[in-house]
């Protein structure tokens, strides 16, 4: 009872500060309370004069007029000299953590006579550390993140000083305890020679500044969304490698925390961990040289000065969402650089402690001095060890502020401040009971809070429902006049169902008399429906889960559109697990069983031409014949077939995306693709477009052209790489080398002259310089036409000179259609087109 009444006779003297208590959430300048409901928890910007040094000195700004600046930046504290705020700091168990402060400038134009905008000042905390100096905060504003070990002194000052005749301001500051597992939990690994380990064990006393803080592969995570109300941005920006070389990957499955060992949601959200960018393996068969490759970020950084500061806490997190091997505890294995140094050879996760599951959370620290060129870089590498790439989940980058003077640090503030000290404990048991309960029902209710759902980073557009794992049907019958899809493209696919039982009668039982080709997604079988319709059944291999998206696609793609130059899908099975498409026989086969590898005669220059008109027809139907643009993404000879009379008809499209809309110049995607036939614009960028499917079609002209394989690892280096091998000889004029003697004599100089043309075009280096299908297709119409002309005037000429030499320039007059439209209308034929008014004309034109 005593002491209560001591308490109460002294709160009168007690400055303000000692009774409020963390988290401090402070709107400086405010006049009234600025809430954000909607942040997790809840939180609530209170005005500051309490918290003030000298409340009455430091005129509060407003902003004037412009209400579009948010509440909480409408008004600053602001004074041409200095001020200082002080907050209650509560000395017990807490005392070795790390204080997190957010200091908000956001310069605005006022009636007062402060200028904010030129406002130029310095910052320091616990009268030991200096955070800013000499710092005018940008137009946009900013805010300030900073980490400051505990003191044990019971009190929080920041201080704020002007520069000679400036001005200082701030407009809102955060404080609160970080959770004791946030920093310095597990230790830190020094790279490089520089940076000496004795002093990387004094780091837990010295001050961190927040410089990066990505949610690498992800979106951005706003302080709504965090544990501790931070701001996780996307890496896009900083990532510094070709885009193809990586992936991004993410799990819909909850994310693990080894808690015990000082893993939790407060060091880093479920939303870093549930999305990462992964090496893409696949990009080094798809390029012949890349070799082993790096996943590198960049980062400017103010090169070392004598004197200043250059050390960084770098912080990466992981999470391995699989386990490779079935062997315990081995996961995926890479090896990590930081500042160009070897920072962590064949790292999994035994090297972090984490327990050996999928889906568990791990980091590790290290310590780094900027490079003297200003850029660090972090990349993660391939291990020697695992077959497997890399994979980065989150990425933080720390400024070490050390203590103005090391002695000052922590005693300067306790000799001072013991009266507060000590009415502070007195008061201790009551307000630091109330703090420490309200900081762990804030951090329970943070851990119960349910987990935002990762956003899905490639929509599928599928209209049904997913595979179940009991075997049912994947198709949402009971949707089948549901909203949100188009019923004509659901009834379309109900009759598109084949049953299991007239697939196995069709192909007697998938007997190996009837297998016509083994792929990637499984074997293709011929066989014989009920009603006689000669099909060709593709069968997914049981095992392959990952081929289910491809199959949607195809089932999703082929259901809505028809072409004769596409194949045409007669229905699907997908009973009993399987995964089965039935497609119309195509009785000759690929294109590419003609052209080379095969006994099969070889196809004349006509129908060859044909042949890639008929490709060209189909592929510029996908690219705008429907409203919404299909991009193949897997154009190649293999998936060009011939049916009956060489008819050529575009296959596979498993890898299709529906392209960029109205408005958009391109889709981002994950690069796939066949080896030998990729863009390497798409693989660099990652930006898919149809010029993409022009530049692996060029590689298929060429193909034709030379009748060899795309990629010929026997042949010389050079030669290697038929697309590149080609490109240079036909700028060197040369191309007759390596056209295919099989045509010399039947080709017409022109016609030949013209299609390499066209080749080359669609080969170039960007795809803005490539012509359309549409310009391509015309263009092979040409070439035929040119073709006819010849045979018709010298049918019986037989000169084997003509291949190889190239008359002068044929000078083909361009004509821009006016409307694409006769190109894509099906119901008109090929040689109806051949023959339109365009193409009379042009026959004509035609210099020979
Ligand atoms: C402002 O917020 C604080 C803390 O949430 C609350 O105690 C106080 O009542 C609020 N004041 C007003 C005027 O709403
Ligand atoms: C704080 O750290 C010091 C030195 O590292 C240690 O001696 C002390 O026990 C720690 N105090 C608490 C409460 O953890
Ligand atoms: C405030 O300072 C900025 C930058 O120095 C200057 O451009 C601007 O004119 C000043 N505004 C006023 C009202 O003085
Ligand atoms: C952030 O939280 C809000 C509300 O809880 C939610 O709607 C939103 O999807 C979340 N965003 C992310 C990126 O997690
Ligand atoms: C990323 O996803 C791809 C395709 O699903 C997979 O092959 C690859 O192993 C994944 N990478 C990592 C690091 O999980
Ligand atoms: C990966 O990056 C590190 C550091 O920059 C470098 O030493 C190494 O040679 C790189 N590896 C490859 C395969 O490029
Ligand atoms: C640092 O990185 C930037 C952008 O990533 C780049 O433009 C600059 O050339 C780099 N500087 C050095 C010295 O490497």
């Amino acid at each position: 009872m005593a002491t209560v009444i001591v308490i109460l006779l002294l709160l009168p003297l007690l400055p303000s500060t000692a009774l409020a208590a963390f988290p401090y959430f402070l709107a400086c300048g405010a006049a009234s309370n600025v809430s954000f409901p909607g942040d997790s928890p809840a939180r609530t910007f209170v005005p500051d004069a309490p918290f003030l040094s000298s409340a009455g000195r430091v005129p509060a700004v407003t902003s004037t007029g412009s209400n579009t600046i948010p509440p909480l930046y409408a008004a600053a504290r602001a004074a041409g000299s200095g001020f200082s705020y002080s907050f209650a700091d509560p000395d017990t168990a807490t005392v070795n953590v790390s204080r997190v402060l957010r200091l908000h400038f956001f310069p605005f134009t006022s009636s007062s006579s402060v200028n904010l905008s030129s406002a130029s000042f310095s910052v320091s905390v616990r009268d030991a550390y200096t955070l800013l100096s000499s710092f005018s905060p940008p137009r946009d504003g900013v805010v300030k993140e900073y980490f400051v070990p505990g003191d044990g002194s019971g009190e929080f000052r920041v201080k704020f000083t002007p520069d000679a005749g400036s001005t200082a301001f701030v407009s809102a500051i955060e404080l609160f305890p970080a959770p004791p597992e946030l920093l310095w939990r597990r230790p830190v690994k020094p790279v490089g020679a520089l940076v000496d380990s004795v002093d990387v064990n004094a780091w837990p006393q010295q001050a961190l500044e927040t410089v990066y803080r990505l949610n690498v592969g992800g979106s951005k995570v706003t302080a709504a969304n965090d544990t501790l109300w931070r701001t996780w941005l996307p890496d896009d920006p900083y990532f510094s490698s070709p885009r193809g070389l990586s992936q991004v990957n993410s799990t819909s499955t909850p994310i693990i925390y080894g808690t015990s060992i000082g893993y939790t949601r407060e060091v880093a959200p479920d939303s870093v961990y549930k999305t990462q960018r992964a090496m893409n393996m696949a990009s080094q068969q798809l390029f012949l040289t890349p070799g082993p490759f790096n996943l590198t970020w960049t980062f400017a950084l103010p090169p070392p000065a004598p004197g200043s500061d250059s050390d960084y806490l770098v912080r990466l997190h992981w999470c391995d969402y699989s386990l490779v091997s079935s062997v315990v505890a081995t996961g995926i294995v890479f090896d990590v650089y930081v500042a160009q140094r070897l920072a962590s050879k064949d790292l999994d996760r035994n090297a972090a402690d984490a327990a050996e599951q999928p889906n568990e959370a791990f980091y590790l620290d290290y310590a780094a001095t900027a490079p003297t060129t200003g850029n660090l870089t972090i990349s993660i590498g391939k291990s020697d060890k695992s077959d497997a790439g890399g994979m980065l989940n989150g990425l933080e980058i720390m400024k070490l502020r050390r203590a103005d003077n090391l002695n000052s640090a922590g005693s300067h503030g306790r000799r001072k401040k013991i009266l507060i000290g000590t009415l502070s404990a007195a008061l201790g048991v009551a307000v630091l009971a109330c703090a420490l309960l309200c900081l762990l029902a804030v951090l329970r209710r943070r851990r119960q809070a349910p987990t935002p759902a990762p956003e899905e980073k490639e929509s599928t557009q599928l209209p049904w429902s997913q595979h179940t794992q009991d075997g049912s049907s994947w198709v949402d019958m009971s949707n089948a006049s549901g909203a949100g899809m188009t019923g004509g493209l659901h009834r379309m696919s109900m009759q598109l169902n084949i049953s299991l039982a007239d697939i196995t009668a069709a192909t007697e039982n998938f007997n190996e008399r009837n297998l016509i080709g083994v792929g990637g997604f499984g074997n293709v079988y011929s066989g014989v429906l009920r009603d006689g319709t000669r099909v060709a059944v593709k069968r997914a291999m049981r095992a392959s889960k990952q081929g289910l998206p491809e199959f949607q696609t195809e089932i999703e793609v082929l259901s809505r559109i028809r072409h004769r130059h596409l194949v045409s899908l007669i229905g699907y099975c997908n009973e009993q697990s399987e995964m089965i498409l039935v497609y119309e026989y195509m009785e000759k086969g690929t294109l590419r069983s003609h052209l080379y590898g095969s006994e099969e005669p070889p196809l004349s220059w006509k129908q060859r031409l044909e042949i890639c008109i008929g490709a060209a027809r189909g592929l510029h139907y996908l690219h705008t014949g429907y409203s919404e643009n299909i991009i193949h993404r897997d154009v190649k000879s293999t998936n060009i077939l011939l049916g009956d009379a060489f008819i050529a008809k575009v296959a596979d499209f498993g890898l299709s995306r529906i392209g960029p809309s109205f408005g958009e110049t391109h889709v981002s995607t994950a690069v796939k693709g066949s080896f030998g036939y990729l863009d390497p614009e798409y693989f660099k960028t990652q930006q898919l477009t149809d010029r993409s499917d022009v530049y692996s079609f060029g590689v298929v002209l060429f193909e034709v052209l030379c009748a060899r394989t795309v990629i010929d690892q026997s042949l010389e280096r050079d030669e290697i790489n038929l697309a590149e091998w080609a490109v240079s000889l036909q700028q060197k004029g040369e191309l007759a080398k390596i056209t295919d003697p099989r045509i010399a004599g039947q080709v017409n100089g022109n016609s030949l002259r013209k299609f390499a043309e066209t080749a080359e075009k669609c080969l170039a280096d960007y795809g803005l310089d490539r012509p359309s299908m549409g310009d391509v297709l015309w263009n092979l119409e040409y070439c035929l036409q040119l073709q006819e002309t010849h045979v018709n005037r010298d049918a019986f000429e037989d000169s084997g000179a003509v291949a190889t030499q190239f008359p002068a320039d044929v000078v083909v007059p361009r004509w821009v259609p006016s409307s694409t439209s006769f190109l894509m209308d099906d119901s008109v034929t090929d040689s109806g087109i051949a023959n339109s008014k365009a193409f009379s004309q042009l026959s004509s034109g035609d210099g020979r």
